[in-house]
């Protein structure tokens, strides 16, 4: 499955497939998506589907009276492709600290952005952070611990239709 604009490929699904080690050892969508030939297709809106193909981590370097540093990691350890799938959906990783109520600080959040961001005519490419089989991507939280400050927060936030809401926000 291609779709183009002005010539640059958005879907390239098969090809991120072929490429894989999933390909080689002969793993074909249906294993992933339609296991028991339901009519099912499992996608990225099955999040106990999503979450078995992804390893989460997180892992505090030191906290101390002035300085947080902490990592968050998520591994594609089990889609057969690049992942988030295409333009559409976007996964974010966030790290920020809360007071004793577990009220963020907004200003303390750090995010990092695993997609394929295009402009909204398409025209345009922005980024592809997409983490190919077997890639990790990683946020290094590296920040002034905020006094009051009781908790350090990691979560992941996945918008399946981070494109489309941006489309129609726009139009
Ligand atoms: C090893 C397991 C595996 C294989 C093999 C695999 N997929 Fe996936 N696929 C996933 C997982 C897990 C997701 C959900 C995460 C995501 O969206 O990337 C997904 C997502 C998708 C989506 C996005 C659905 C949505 O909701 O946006 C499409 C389309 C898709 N796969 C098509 C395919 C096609 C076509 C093939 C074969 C060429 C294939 N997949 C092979 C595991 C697999």
């Amino acid at each position: 499955m291609l779709l183009y604009a002005n010539d640059v490929i958005f879907v390239d699904i098969y090809n991120e497939w072929k490429r894989s080690i999933y390909a080689k050892k002969g793993i074909s969508c249906e294993v992933c998506h339609n296991p028991q030939r339901s009519m099912v297709f499992k996608s990225i809106y099955n999040k106990n589907f999503v979450l078995k193909a992804v390893t989460i981590r997180f892992k505090i370097i030191h906290i101390n009276s002035g300085n947080v540093h902490a990592i968050l990691s998520l591994k594609n350890s089990g889609v057969g492709h690049d992942f988030p799938t295409y333009t559409t959906p976007k996964v974010i990783l966030d790290i920020g600290q809360e007071n004793f109520e577990k009220e963020i600080y907004q200003k303390t959040v750090e995010s990092y952005i695993i997609g394929w961001s295009v402009s909204l005519n398409l025209k345009k490419q922005y980024f592809d952070t997409r983490l190919k089989p077997f890639q990790t991507a990683k946020l290094i939280y590296d920040r002034p611990l905020v006094k009051e400050a009781k908790y350090l927060k990691a979560w992941v936030v996945v918008e399946p239709e981070s494109h489309y809401v941006r489309f129609l926000r726009h139009f």
